[in-house]
């Protein structure tokens, strides 16, 4: 059985799947069929594309009632503009696509993964975060009520699922736990701390401390 990996002259070898790959691509290029984000037909223009530079804009942020003005490229997200550029490192970043929940903000009341919308697209927009929360020592009823219930095991998922958190009670999505259950599955936790969070969503909804 040949080895997959071996470049040795196997007419099959990687280096020959590649080089198909790479004829494909000019051919497809040649004939019309642009790569979407270059929009030329030539392979001259997809490199010049590639080289030249990407456009900024400047955007106002209201991160946690303070606002925050950036120059940001416009491909950046707002979960990279809040982690790298502005320092708000309460939303994390898991799958970076979309999946987990762990960036969740709220942008102007409504929850959002935030490594799904870009800087730009909220210029202006008041984010919330997990910091911005609390009331000076005072842990907001959600914050309060994950610690009551230990709903947390390693704490990576923690601030997303508490923003979500917030979300789901304020939208009235918090009825019953199957209800919540429902309305909090966008938000992961690899340490399968499920129980406890929908304990902790039901007491901040019901404002119980247990
Ligand atoms: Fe945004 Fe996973 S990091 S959903
Ligand atoms: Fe570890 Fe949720 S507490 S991923």
């Amino acid at each position: 059985m040949s080895d997959p990996d071996d470049l040795s002259g196997d007419e099959h070898s990687r280096r020959s799947v590649l080089k198909a790959g790479a004829v494909g691509a000019a051919v497809a290029t040649a004939g019309g069929v642009a790569p979407l984000a270059f929009g030329s037909s030539t392979a001259a223009g997809a490199e010049g594309a590639l080289s030249s530079p990407v456009p900024t804009a400047e955007v106002t942020l209201r991160v946690n009632g303070r606002e925050r003005r950036v120059t940001v490229e416009s491909r950046v997200t707002l979960l990279d503009t809040l982690r790298e550029r502005l320092g708000v490192t309460g939303p994390k970043k898991g799958c970076d696509r979309g999946e987990c929940g762990a960036c969740t903000v709220l942008v102007e009341g409504r929850r959002i993964k935030s490594c799904m919308t870009l800087a730009v697209m909220e210029d202006g927009r008041e984010i919330t975060t997990v910091e911005g929360l609390a009331r000076g020592d005072e842990l907001h009823p959600v914050q309060a009520a994950f610690i009551q219930r230990d709903a947390f095991q390693c704490g990576f998922c923690t601030s997303g699922q508490i923003m979500s958190a917030v979300a789901c009670i304020e939208e009235g999505h918090a009825g019953s736990d199957a209800e919540i259950r429902e309305w909090m599955s966008g938000n992961l936790c690899r340490c399968g701390c499920y129980p406890n969070i929908v304990e902790a969503v039901r007491d901040a909804a019901k404002g119980n401390k247990r």
